[in-house]
Formats: structure tokens, C-alpha cells, sequence
């Protein structure tokens, strides 16, 4: 489908759960998060009935999300019926990793094509502290295997905060030598907890002015986020950027989200929704939930305005990140 800007909406971002194992500094509280109650979640039979009347306008790329996906019951074989809906060519999921590696292997025979996941620092203690209840071993051997098992690309989303892990971007950077992994530097955003974030925005510019090897521009890999990638002399992998703030990519956006709480959510930062729960739950036939689905794209926005000023909260959104899935 073509919104009114002319951009081709190819893409679903399904947040399955707005639990999670972690509670990341930028994105989480430590305490209070009420989670959302059962019967106000989609199950995942309305989800896969909203994917199969959506498949035929023209999503053909699916990322499954959370919170951390991977906490949700049942997620396996939510994938593996994903897979089988007509015309669904890419199943993608970001993941925190730390349940990657038990369920690794189930995950790949269900269907999942492709794995993103976060990670922030590379020294045991500074992930514990970012993540509050992590362990970075559980990461990293999830993250090498799905090296092993052949998911590919594998990438890896660092959120870069100044004072936090500005002084390890190059070694991230220089793990694309050995490794064909793509390392994603993301600008921190103002969706999350506000509190920690203030004062620690570094612009892409910035981080790619500490990486001390050339980096030489390449056309996109598979995928079809935003980042803008480049490679390192001699390299497996690939370097990207990603860069919300500093520079939109709003002109060249093809997605669209749903909510764990069934809400369709046409841009990551404004507030504007549209609940799809209500039709699903009214036994709606295809028609109606396309309809649905047509009408949250007649107010997908041309843009955000979402930026980093330190004297004034960014308030468009009231839903957090864990809330929408990034
Ligand atoms: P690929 O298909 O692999 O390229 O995935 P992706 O980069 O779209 O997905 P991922 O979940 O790994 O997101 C990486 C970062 O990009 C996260 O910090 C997201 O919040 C951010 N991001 C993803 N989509 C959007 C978007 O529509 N707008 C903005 N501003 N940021 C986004
Ligand atoms: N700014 C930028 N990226 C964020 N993420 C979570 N919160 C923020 C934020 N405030 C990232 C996570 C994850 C992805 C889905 O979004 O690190 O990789
Ligand atoms: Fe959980 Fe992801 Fe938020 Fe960290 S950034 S608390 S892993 S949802």
C-alpha cells in the first residue's frame, strides 16, 4: 500500500508483550511498571488474523518485537504460523538475546529469518548496570549462536550514551574485522525513562568521528530499517548508523506498528493510534480489518519533530519504548 506521501508501507513491527526481563536505564523504570493485563493483550490468534487480512495489501516483512519478545509464551509457535501466511517474505525479531541461545534453534525451524539485537557495552559490570538485570555472557553466546546457526544478517543495536559507552565505540567497530556481524550505532532517543538519558545525547557525527579506522560507504544490506551502513577495510561486517534525531528518514519510512495492546501506531513518535482490538474482538471479516489497517495509514504523519533538547521533555508520545517495540 501507498500512503498519501507516497511511501510504500511494506513493513509491520508487532510488539507481542510489553514485558521485560531487563529494565534498561533509557528505556524502563527500575520499579512500578504496571504491565499490560491479559485480556488487553492480542492474542496471538487475533494477531495472526490481522497479519493474514493485512499480507494482501502488500506487507510482506514482519518484525516481531516487545519488550523482550522472547518472554512471551508460545512465541515459537507464533513464528512458525507467521511463516505459513501467504506472501509474509521476511521475519525479522529484535531481541534483548539473554533467552536467545535456549530458544535458538526452535526459533530458526519456526521461520526466523533474521535477529537484531540490543546491546550496549561490552564489560560485564557496565551491562549490568545499564540493563539492571542482565548478564552479558547470555548475550554474547546467544548472539554467537546465530552466527553459528547461519542467521543472517545478524546485527547488533548500541544505543550510544555520552559518559556511558562513548569510550568503546571503536571497539565495537572493530568487531566487524573479525566477525560478520553489523554493529548499528542508534542515537539516543526521548522515548524512554527520562531521567538517565538527559545530558548523554551524542550525534552520529560524533560517534563516527571516534572510530579511528576509515570507514568506507556501502549501499544497503538486507534489512530495511534506516540506518545508512559503511565497512571497515579488510572487514566481515558492517558498521551502520542510525540517526533519528541528527538526520530524519522519515521521506523513505515503510512501516507500521502494532501494539501489544492492539493498537495500530503509523509513527514510532506521535501519539496518534487507532485501535484494531475493538474490530478484531467484533468477529470483523478481512474487509474490516483492512479498512482498519487503511485508515491508520491516512494518519501516518510526513514527519517527527522529535529532538533532543535538554530544557524541554519530548511529550508526543506518551508510550515508552518497551511500550512500542522501538
Ligand atoms: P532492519 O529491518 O534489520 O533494518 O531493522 P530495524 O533497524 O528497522 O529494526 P530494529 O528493531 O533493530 O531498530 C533499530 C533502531 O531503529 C531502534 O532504536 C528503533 O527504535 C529505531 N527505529 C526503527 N524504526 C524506526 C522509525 O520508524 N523511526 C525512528 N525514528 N526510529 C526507528
Ligand atoms: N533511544 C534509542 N534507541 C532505543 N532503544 C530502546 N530505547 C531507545 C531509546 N530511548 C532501542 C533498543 C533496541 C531497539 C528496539 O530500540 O536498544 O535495540
Ligand atoms: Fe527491555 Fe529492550 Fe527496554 Fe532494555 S531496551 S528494558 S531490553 S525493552
Amino acid at each position: 500500500m501507498i500512503d498519501k506521501y507516497g511511501r510504500k508501507i511494506n513493513y509491520l513491527r508487532i510488539s507481542v508483550t510489553d514485558r521485560c526481563n531487563f529494565r534498561c536505564r533509557y528505556c524502563m523504570p527500575e520499579e512500578g511498571v504496571r504491565a499490560l493485563k491479559h485480556e488487553d493483550i492480542l492474542s496471538f490468534e487475533e494477531i495472526l488474523q490481522f497479519v493474514k487480512a493485512v499480507a494482501p495489501l502488500g506487507i510482506e516483512r514482519v518484525r516481531v518485537t516487545g519488550g523482550e519478545p522472547l518472554v512471551r509464551k508460545g512465541i515459537v509457535e507464533f513464528i512458525n504460523a507467521l511463516s505459513k501466511i501467504n506472501g509474509i517474505k521476511d521475519i525479522s525479531m529484535t531481541t534483548n538475546g539473554s533467552m536467545f541461545k535456549e530458544m535458538s534453534k526452535e526459533l530458526k525451524k519456526a521461520g526466523l529469518k533474521r535477529v537484531n539485537f540490543s546491546l550496549d557495552t561490552l564489560k560485564a559490570e557496565k551491562f549490568s548496570y545499564i540493563t539492571r538485570r542482565g548478564k552479558l555472557g547470555d548475550v554474547l553466546e546467544g548472539i554467537k549462536e546465530a552466527l553459528n546457526l547461519g542467521f543472517n544478517p545478524v546485527k547488533i543495536n548500541t544505543v550510544v550514551a555520552k559518559g556511558f559507552n562513548d569510550d568503546e565505540i571503536d571497539d565495537f567497530a572493530k568487531l566487524t574485522i573479525e566477525y560478520p556481524l553489523v554493529i548499528r550505532f542508534i542515537e539516543l532517543m526521548p522515548l524512554g525513562e527520562g531521567g538517565w538519558a538527559k545530558g548523554r545525547f551524542i550525534s552520529a557525527q560524533e560517534i563516527k568521528s571516534k572510530i579511528k579506522s576509515d570507514l568506507i560507504k556501502v549501499e544497503n544490506i538486507e534489512g530495511s530499517g534506516p540506518a545508512e551502513y559503511f565497512k571497515l577495510k579488510n572487514a566481515k561486517g558492517f558498521i551502520g548508523f542510525i540517526t533519528p534525531i541528527s538526520r530524519h528518514f522519515c521521506e523513505k519510512c515503510n512501516r507500521i506498528r502494532l501494539t501489544a495492546d492492539g493498537k495500530l501506531k503509523p509513527c514510532l513518535a506521535s501519539s496518534k493510534e487507532l485501535d484494531v482490538k475493538e474490530v478484531l474482538r467484533n468477529n470483523a471479516d478481512m474487509e474490516q480489518i483492512q479498512k482498519a489497517f487503511g485508515e491508520a495509514l491516512s494518519i501516518k504523519p510526513y514527519s517527527h519533530n522529535m529532538k533532543y533538547d535538554e530544557s524541554t521533555d519530548y511529550e508526543e508520545t506518551k508510550r515508552r519504548m518497551w511500550q512500542i517495540g522501538g
